[in-house]
């Protein structure tokens, strides 16, 4: 029911020729992790101790069970980057493709609306939406530092909606630091109540506390289940050895494949589940490893959707990638014979959507192979709390080994950094003169302009 497979066959020259994997430089590699692994289990990164620990896992229960008993309707959950993809991808993967528009399924949950932008357009849209029933809305903050510009203006102007209904205070709950920042701030002035981000763990990798869980517990998920499946995947980890540990085994291949030319990593579910998953593991792999010049690139593809979009690239393009295929046979839809009188579907008649759906599969995993364009491939038994938490920390811990790979540290991220202070003086907060007169240079340089009109 649990299982995760990998097959990494079509990594290698024996498939691939000369653009495979030479395995005993891949399992040099891997030797040379596994040394590195043992270093670890000594001193863990405080993440890796999440599953076992469950930080704040009773507080996080007791606080939905409460809240849920008002009668919640819509929960409004503000964050970006690793403050909303893990909620983002947990959703996707465990709710309803339709949650918001179809009741049935949706039950006595409510509704979501996970604002990861500030384009107001979009704000204004969900404003439009929750306004009628703010007095059965949960307004969820979420941010590490507390003071990221784009979460903040969302929380000034949500707030000010929130405010009209009265207990609105026990309608707000924040998602942050333990001591740090502006949230603890608000937070003490005005008595909301806090959930924390355990110290030491940053954005993209706080999936499995408060961030991701609280709102997965507001949901009726079983939390438990998540990280049950998280820590089976870390025994897996700390026990197993060389080629067998499956993390090892992702960051060898996906480390050589970027030193072989091929930088550009395109992660593919063959299941819409996994859609979300493929926009966290983008965020993961890219923040984390985009360093000093180097550092591989994560893309996103959806099959069978995009086989009408981007495959076309991956078997014909240049040689400059490589294919991670994540595979999960869910539900069955049988293909009725609805014509007949006709010869030209009589292959698809009276088979299944499944079928067709998993031949399509095997179809572009032949033409990539055949096109020597190496891919790899994840089989999920199934899509479940269990299997989630496995697989954030399975590539959580990749990112770990290919931070120790390409010597960087992979928990920092001051690109993005930078560009929170350009927004911030831009807005013409205090003490970043200094920064101004920078930014007047930048922006007064001559500029080439094309217009249409
Ligand atoms: O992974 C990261 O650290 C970032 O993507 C952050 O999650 C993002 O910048 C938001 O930061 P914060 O949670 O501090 O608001």
């Amino acid at each position: 029911m649990n299982t995760i497979t990998l097959d990494i066959s079509n990594i290698f020259p024996e498939r691939t020729g000369k653009e495979g994997l030479d395995k005993t430089m891949l399992h040099k590699t891997i030797s040379a992790l596994d040394e590195y692994n043992k270093s670890l289990a000594q001193s863990p990164y405080p993440f890796m101790k999440l599953p076992e620990t469950r930080f704040q896992f009773n507080d996080m229960k007791d606080l939905a069970e409460k809240i849920k008993r008002r009668g919640i309707k819509n929960l409004v959950l503000l964050g970006i980057g690793g403050s909303s993809l893990g909620t983002e991808t947990i959703f996707h993967a465990l709710l309803h493709p339709f949650h918001n528009y179809d009741k049935a399924s949706r039950g006595k949950r409510p509704r979501y609306f996970i604002v990861d932008n500030i384009d107001p357009h979009k704000i204004n849209a969900i404003i439009e939406i929750i306004e009628p029933e703010i007095e059965k809305t949960l307004l969820v903050v979420i941010s590490k530092s507390g003071g990221t510009p784009e979460t903040i203006s969302q929380f000034m102007t949500f707030k000010k909606i929130m405010e009209k209904r009265d207990g609105f205070r026990e309608r707000i709950v924040l998602i942050t630091d333990k001591d740090k920042g502006l949230l603890n701030k608000i937070a003490q002035k005005e008595g909301y109540t806090v959930l924390n981000v355990p110290e030491g763990v940053g954005g993209r990798f706080s999936v499995l506390t408060p961030v991701g869980i609280f709102p997965a517990a507001m949901m009726g998920l079983n939390i438990d289940d998540i990280m049950d499946g998280a820590q089976a995947m870390s025994s897996h980890i700390s026990g197993a050895i060389g080629v067998e540990n499956m993390a090892l085994a992702i960051a060898g291949i996906l480390y050589h494949m970027d030193k072989n030319g091929k930088s550009i990593h395109v992660v593919m579910p063959y299941c819409e589940r996994l859609s979300g998953f493929a926009d966290w593991f983008r965020q993961l792999e890219a923040e984390s490893l985009g360093k000093g010049g180097f550092g591989p690139t994560p893309t996103k593809s959806v099959g069978v959707t995009d086989q009408h979009s981007q495959l076309q690239l991956y078997v014909d393009g240049p040689k400059d990638k490589c294919i991670m295929l994540l595979y999960s046979a869910q539900d069955t839809r049988p293909i009725p014979d609805s014509f007949p009188y006709l010869d030209d579907t009589a292959y698809l008649a009276g088979k299944d959507m499944k079928d067709l759906f998993h031949a399509e599969f095997q179809g572009t995993r032949l033409s990539l192979t055949e096109a020597k364009t190496p891919n790899f491939t994840f089989f999920l038994e199934d899509i479940n709390g269990y299997t989630m938490g496995a697989l954030f920390y399975l590539f959580e811990m990749v990112t770990v080994y290919l931070g120790q790979l390409y010597k960087v540290d992979a928990f920092d991220q001051p690109g993005v950094e930078q560009g929170k202070i350009y927004t911030k003086t831009i807005m013409g907060e205090k003490g970043l003169e200094a920064e101004q007169t920078k930014i007047e240079a930048l922006l007064s340089a001559p500029k080439t302009i094309i217009t249409f009109s």
